[in-house]
């Protein structure tokens, strides 16, 4: 056995906000693969997590519940822990950053980083609704996009042509919550001084992170790193900064130095030192799993942090890619924005256990579930190649041999075990890499072979002619059986449980490897898993799917539609300027005279003196609306409206060179 390691995991802190979806599972799984394979390997490893409780929307939400963010809070906590412990994840501690370890943690890091001469406070402009009296963050403002002029875009990027920007930049803006246009609102704010630590970064961020991480995170460290601004003002679900008046720490201050307290609350109850595992100078290794897009936060920011404050940093930061289902971004209208609760409802944990698994690799890539060959891996996989050696093999020994192993194998089994067992290292190796997909290529490599070598000796045929060689060959099947249930215990453990219960064994560990059952009286066995009913997975997306339209539409978008019926109140009609001339008191409008065909003569002031010369107009088949109120103005009564394209600097005259005065646009 190699030398015992002390090994620390965590993975990203999911929001209370909302309930664990299969998206967030890639990484409770992912990482709960891997901290179940280091304690195989006989490692002390523990594996840590808890809820990132504040913020703006918690309290926003408990506003509009009219609750407290306490009791919201309560409740995801209870239901996160509960969907885990379902898919068997299995922590060594769940706790929350809304604890009182943790708001100490958080003064004394803030009091290193100020000490330290890190930290700088000034004032700074933001959004302020007046209505809601709040600082608006960019996910509270909607607007135009400035650069496409798609309606609705968040305040600080469009969805539709990718654009960021600030939420000043936005056209006609307007707050999330009531719908009224923001004003701006200066405060003082505390900035953490990031450029004072970017020679370290640059220093620890390639040896700590995969090469494809780094190359992002080198763009960044080329250029100066701008302040980070860790507070938020009053009101906000959070810490108070010690020292400021209604000013919190950011969530994503009080967020990761959750990963600390939480070893902190867990060592308090197991009469351990915090300390073995933060100290500076500590000897165990400490890992985040986080999904690619909280990569800043975790390489970045967060170790900068722990260098200011005398906190030692990550071992390693492990970032993975994300879940598409079908092939395209998990999605409520089709059903594939799924529960983990909704998925519980229906389905066995280990599937998709088994699924995500062949599926994880080391890399940033995301990671496809596609129903279809979900459904289809797991049947011919995990039912067809695994379960169906042991199921098939057992019954036949119960039948024929009471349930007892030979006391030899035959050579062909004998070899198919050697080398099932000779591949403990390189499969070994792959976990640790978290190259999950390809140990599990290898692991079923194994099972096709058995597989192939009983069916060859086909024992329920030939225990009627020859018992003894059928009895070794099950008990060659059998071992082969129990060397994938060790290999595969990261993996599905429940499965691996009921395999082991099958050999009257413990949870394993990896050097069980090596232990023979010849001659070993085996348990009854007992049904290990059903085939996945493809048909389930129609029940799930269809109890995804929102029974009501996804989202009510605000006022303003109600009223950003219109009816045909009022479309076609609207007489728009080719009209022929007869004359025109400038208003000599106005330095905007032009007066026209339009014939809209027979006798039909109106008078429009047009606000389009500084980008036409009256000449240009005479003659020109332009678009009128003929029905607009007539509007008295100081120098006459202008008697419709013509069409424009454009705004004032690059004005376009809309016209219809070849139709007829009067004729109806539509
Ligand atoms: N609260 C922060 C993390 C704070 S860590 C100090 C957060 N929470 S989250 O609930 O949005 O996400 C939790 C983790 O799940 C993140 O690592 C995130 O990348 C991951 N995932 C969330 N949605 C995901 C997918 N659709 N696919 C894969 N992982 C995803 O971020
Ligand atoms: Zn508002």
């Amino acid at each position: 056995m190699v030398n015992t390691r002390k090994i620390l995991i965590t993975a990203a802190l999911p929001y209370a906000n909302g309930p664990i979806h299969l998206g967030h599972m890639v990484e409770y799984l992912q990482a709960d693969f891997w901290a179940r394979f280091q304690r195989m390997r006989g490692h002390e490893c523990y594996y840590f997590c808890a809820d990132d409780t504040h913020g703006t929307p918690i309290m926003v939400r408990a506003r509009k519940e009219n609750i407290t963010p306490e009791q919201i809070i309560e409740t995801s906590f209870r239901e996160h822990q509960r969907d885990f412990t379902d898919f068997g994840v299995k922590f060594d501690h769940f706790s929350s950053t809304n604890s009182v370890k943790n708001r100490e943690l958080c003064e004394e890091i803030y009091l290193h980083m100020k000490e330290g001469g890190h930290c700088e406070v000034r004032p700074i402009r933001q959004a302020y609704c007046e209505h809601d009296k709040m600082f608006l963050p960019d996910r509270f403002i909607q607007g135009c996009c400035p650069s496409c002029g798609s309606e609705d875009q968040y305040g600080d990027s469009c969805d539709i042509c990718g654009a960021t920007y600030s939420p000043t930049d936005l056209q006609s803006p307007h707050c999330t919550l009531c719908g009224n246009a923001p004003t701006e609102k200066e405060s003082d704010h505390v900035f953490f001084k990031l450029n004072h630590f970017k020679d370290f970064l640059k220093e620890w961020v390639p040896s700590h992170n995969s090469k494809e991480v780094t190359k992002k995170l080198n763009e960044w460290l080329e250029e100066d790193l701008r302040d980070w601004d860790i507070s938020r003002d009053a009101p906000y679900f959070g810490f108070e900064i010690p020292g400021l008046k209604d000013k919190y720490f950011y969530v994503w201050v009080d967020a990761p130095m959750g990963y600390v307290s939480t070893t902190q609350e867990w060592c308090e109850k197991n009469s351990r030192d915090f300390r073995e595992f933060w100290g500076e100078d500590s000897i165990a290794e400490v890992y985040h799993f986080i999904g690619k897009d909280i990569i800043y936060f975790h390489s970045l920011f967060w170790p900068a942090m722990l260098k200011a404050s005398k906190i030692r940093r990550p071992s390693g930061v492990y970032a993975h890619g994300f879940l598409t289902v079908n092939g395209t971004k998990m999605s409520k209208s089709k059903g594939t924005f799924i529960m983990a609760r909704t998925y519980l409802d229906h389905l066995d944990p280990s599937y998709l256990r088994y699924y995500y698994g062949c599926k994880l690799t080391s890399d940033l890539n995301d990671i496809d579930l596609n129903l279809e060959d979900f459904a289809q891996r797991v049947n011919s996989d995990l039912v067809g190649k695994f379960i169906n050696i042991g199921s098939r093999s057992a019954k036949i020994l119960q039948t024929h041999f009471e349930n007892t192993l030979a006391k030899s194998m035959d050579s062909a089994g004998e070899k198919l075990l050697q080398s099932a067992v000779n591949k403990q290292e390189s499969i070994a190796n792959l976990f640790e890499n978290r190259e999950f997909s390809k140990a599990l290529v290898e692991i079923r490599d194994i099972a096709d072979d058995v597989n192939k070598y009983f069916d060859e000796l086909a024992p329920w045929k030939l225990v009627k002619e020859d018992k003894e060689t059928t009895h070794k060959c099950l008990t060659s099947a059998l071992s082969l059986f129990r060397v994938l249930g060790i290999y595969l215990q990261p993996i599905i453990p429940e499965i691996s449980r009921k395999m082991a219960e099958l050999f009257n064994d413990d949870e394993y560990f990896w050097s069980d490897l090596e232990k023979s059952i010849l001659g070993k009286k085996l348990n009854d066995f007992s049904h290990l898993l059903q085939r996945l009913d493809a048909k389930k997975l129609m029940t799930i997306v269809e109890a995804s799917r929102p029974s009501e339209p996804e989202k009510q539409p605000s006022k303003k978008e109600e009223n950003q539609y219109m009816d045909i019926k009022d479309f076609q109140k609207v007489d728009l009609r080719v009209g022929e300027v007869l004359s025109a001339e400038a208003v000599a008191e106005s330095d905007k409008l032009l007066k026209l005279q339009v014939s809209l065909g027979n006798g039909d003569e109106r008078t429009v002031f047009s606000g389009i003196k500084k980008q036409f010369q009256p000449e240009q107009l005479i003659g020109q088949k332009v678009l009128v609306v003929a029905n607009l109120k007539p509007r008295k103005m100081k120098f006459g009564t202008s008697e419709g409206m013509i069409l424009m394209a454009g705004d004032d600097g690059d004005l376009n005259l809309i016209t219809a060179p070849s139709a007829k005065a009067g004729q109806k646009v539509e």
